[in-house]
């Protein structure tokens, strides 16, 4: 079986509309055809400054939702990065293979540092796709599916690993990026020329996850749209529309062609309302089973002891390579 890996960042407490159509809806998909590594990125978290009680809420609240999307830790290996701490250390490995232009390169610390300011914004942060990089090798996977807004980290890790099989002989597999078409880039419902973000978004254009399902369905209904009346798909003419429809025809599983044929004659009115309900049908099971999952932490901390153990197998092994092949000398 191929294998996949991706990660999701503690931070933000609720996943939004966008982490889950743009990659954990996928994470569950492929845990059935692929051998599937999925985790959650404290690691990565604390690019930025953590409060500790938080960043431990956070991380099992993480876990909780992951599994209530359907992420079945008997199907795939979910743990915590930290969890494992051969990450830390390839990052290590992987930082002294990186150019300093090339990481100044990448477009997210760009747009992150210049929004924190050069003396605020950490050396972590430089080098947090560095720590993807290894991530992702450590587990030699041929997948990652995410959101468009990673694929650059992608190409960087195709980059070292190819630069490293080069230099030191065949070791990593060079992955490629899984991301899909239609949800790669799921906007914010207040302004569709950005796509949807904790840190981007307005609070009405961003749809929480585990959001009060009434909250969730105004937002939907106050989404943006245009001043045409048609119910069409066109990402460049109607943005606020075309993203409606693709939001609606990830969850309902109709083809937005089919969509734009039932809407036809309809208002946009009908469009919202409809979303709106499949949206709370979507949220409200998502909720309770999430809470469930937070209101039992000995099973959840045993899925992550056992995700962790599986994890460190493979990570472990690849590390060792690693190590020989760069010529660190055998502890004995
Ligand atoms: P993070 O935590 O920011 O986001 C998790 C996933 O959600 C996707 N995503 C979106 N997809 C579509 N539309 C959107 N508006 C949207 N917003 C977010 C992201 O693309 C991502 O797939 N660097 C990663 C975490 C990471 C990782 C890894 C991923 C760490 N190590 C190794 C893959 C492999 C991140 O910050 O994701």
């Amino acid at each position: 079986r191929p294998r996949v890996l991706s990660g999701i960042q503690p931070t933000a407490g609720s996943f939004h509309l966008g982490n889950y159509l743009g990659a954990v809806r996928q994470w569950v998909a492929l845990q059935e055809s692929h051998d599937a590594f999925y985790m959650v990125v404290d690691l990565h978290a604390i690019t930025i400054p953590q409060d500790p009680a938080e960043l431990r809420a956070n991380t099992r609240l993480a876990v909780a939702q992951l599994l209530a999307a359907g992420v079945d830790p008997e199907r795939c290996t979910l743990f915590v990065q930290s969890h494992v701490p051969e990450h830390a250390q390839l990052g290590w490995v992987m930082n002294c293979l990186t150019g300093f232009g090339e990481a100044s390169r990448m477009t997210q610390f760009k747009d992150k540092s210049a929004k924190q300011g050069a003396d605020r914004a950490t050396v972590g942060l430089f080098t947090y796709p560095v720590l993807q990089v290894a991530d992702i090798l450590l587990y030699q996977a041929n997948q990652v599916p995410v959101g468009e807004d990673q694929r650059q980290h992608i190409e960087l890790t195709r980059d070292l690993a190819e630069r490293f099989n080069g230099r030191y002989g065949q070791t990593f597999t060079v992955p490629a990026p899984y991301i899909l078409k239609e949800t790669a880039k799921i906007f914010d419902l207040q302004d569709p020329a950005v796509k949807m973000s904790k840190s981007a978004s307005t609070p009405k254009g961003l749809i929480n996850l585990l959001d009060d399902p009434k909250v969730t369905a105004k937002k939907v209904k106050s989404a943006v749209t245009d001043t045409d009346t048609v119910i069409r798909f066109d990402a460049e003419e109607k943005p606020g529309v075309s993203n409606l429809l693709t939001i609606l025809s990830t969850l309902s599983g109709s083809p937005v062609e089919d969509l734009e044929r039932s809407y036809e004659g309809k208002g946009y009115g009908a469009l919202k309302t409809d979303l709106a309900e499949a949206m709370v049908e979507f949220v409200t099971p998502f909720r309770s089973r999430t809470q469930q999952y937070l209101d039992d932490p000995e099973t959840l901390d045993a899925i992550l002891a056992k995700g962790a153990e599986k994890a460190r197998a493979v990570a472990a092994e690849t590390l060792a390579q690693t190590y020989d092949r760069m010529g660190f000398l055998p502890a004995k």
